[in-house]
């Protein structure tokens, strides 16, 4: 139940996928920003700055790109970091953008290092540097490339290089949503869905799907199947909390995963801290996923902290999961000894 996309979301995802800032329900902080910088570039007649999307996956950053293209009346080009190998990829992507078009380039951490620097002086001045032939007759010539507006999405901002981040005009970091905004979802994509839910079934979808749209419409899903094949079609409270408990997640939307992530810290490493890697061990996940998929919402529910020495538990995670914690805090020598 996490925010990664599964192979089920795609079709769903498409039909549900907001296409105007209007419909962009949540992240008010970030709209507001967005709205104005595209009222300023529109008014120029200047492609918007480059813009860089962070944060956990589903909730939002492919949208979010989109719409800024419908909102700036532009075309898009979407691609991805691993997609774009060799300098010559990226060199036809760009030489082939209209004026102030949209380039869209998810995962851009992943980019190869020299794919990036030829991102560079395309982001600063509209040019591309191609090298023609080798060795001492070798000739450099620039390329002139329409102006045009990168948006970048990651889960990682910390893997992104600094001199490719400096590039960026605008950094929107996107947030877990609000119970409040999840429901909005829920309710917008049962509309859209034709189904009827009511208040009640609204709020314990909404509880389960961890701050994450993607997981708010799959849960909305699969208790739509449900009202449909057992009750009359109607989500009532007490159909969604019967679909919801035949899931494997608890009410807080942690599926089985997470658990595994804070039991083997709580009882193979007493709690913390533990280093990322020595848990992706001991519970086979790579820990690439548990950092970008897991962990973030764990850190926002509190139940994880991120210290120097590794991760550790806190007494939130131990309350849920229903173990004692025993762990007192170090006395704090000499503070107040006369
Ligand atoms: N603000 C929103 N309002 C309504 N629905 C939304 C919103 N944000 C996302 N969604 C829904 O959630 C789905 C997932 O969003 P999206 O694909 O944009 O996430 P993402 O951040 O790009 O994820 P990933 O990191 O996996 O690429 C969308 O298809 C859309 O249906
Ligand atoms: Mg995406």
């Amino acid at each position: 139940m996490s925010g990664k996309p599964k192979e089920e979301d795609i079709p769903l995802d498409t039909t549900l996928r907001p296409r105007r800032l209007a419909e962009y329900l949540g992240q008010e902080k970030v709209k507001d920003n967005l709205k104005i910088a595209i009222a300023a570039a529109q008014g120029r007649g200047e492609p918007l700055d480059h813009i860089l999307l962070y944060g956990p996956p589903g909730l939002g950053k492919t949208t979010l790109a989109n719409i800024i293209a419908a909102e700036m009346r532009v075309s898009i080009r979407t691609t991805s970091g691993p997609a774009v190998e060799r300098p010559g990829d990226i060199a036809a992507i760009l030489t082939s953008l209209k004026d102030v078009d949209v380039l869209f380039i998810d995962e851009i951490h992943r980019l190869s290092r020299v794919v990036e620097e030829k991102l560079y002086p395309a982001m600063e001045d509209f040019v591309f540097d191609i090298i023609l032939g080798k060795g001492p007759g070798a000739r450099s010539m620039r390329l002139n490339l329409p102006r045009f507006t990168l948006i970048g999405a990651t889960t990682r901002f910390a893997m992104l290089s600094p001199p490719l981040r400096d590039r960026f005009g605008a950094v929107y970091r996107l947030d877990f949503y609000d119970n409040e905004a999840i429901a909005a979802i829920i309710r917008r994509s049962a509309r859209i869905l034709g189904v009827e839910v009511a208040e009640g079934g609204v709020r314990e979808i909404a509880r389960r799907a961890r701050g994450t749209p993607r997981v708010a419409n799959r849960l909305l899903r699969r208790v739509r199947d449900y009202a449909q094949v057992m009750a009359d079609g109607i989500i009532t409270e007490a159909v969604a909390l019967e679909a919801l408990s035949r899931l494997e997640v608890d009410h807080l939307g942690l599926d089985e995963l997470d658990h595994k992530v804070l039991q083997t810290i709580i009882q193979k490493f007493d709690g913390g801290p533990v280093g990322l890697d020595t848990i992706a061990a001991s519970i086979s996940e790579e820990a690439d996923t548990i950092m970008d998929v897991y962990e973030p919402y764990l850190l926002q529910l509190g139940f994880l902290e991120r210290t120097p020495r590794g991760r550790v538990a806190t007494r939130h995670a131990y309350e849920h999961l229903g173990l004692p914690y025993e762990k007192e805090k170090p006395p704090q020598l000499g503070l107040f000894s006369p």
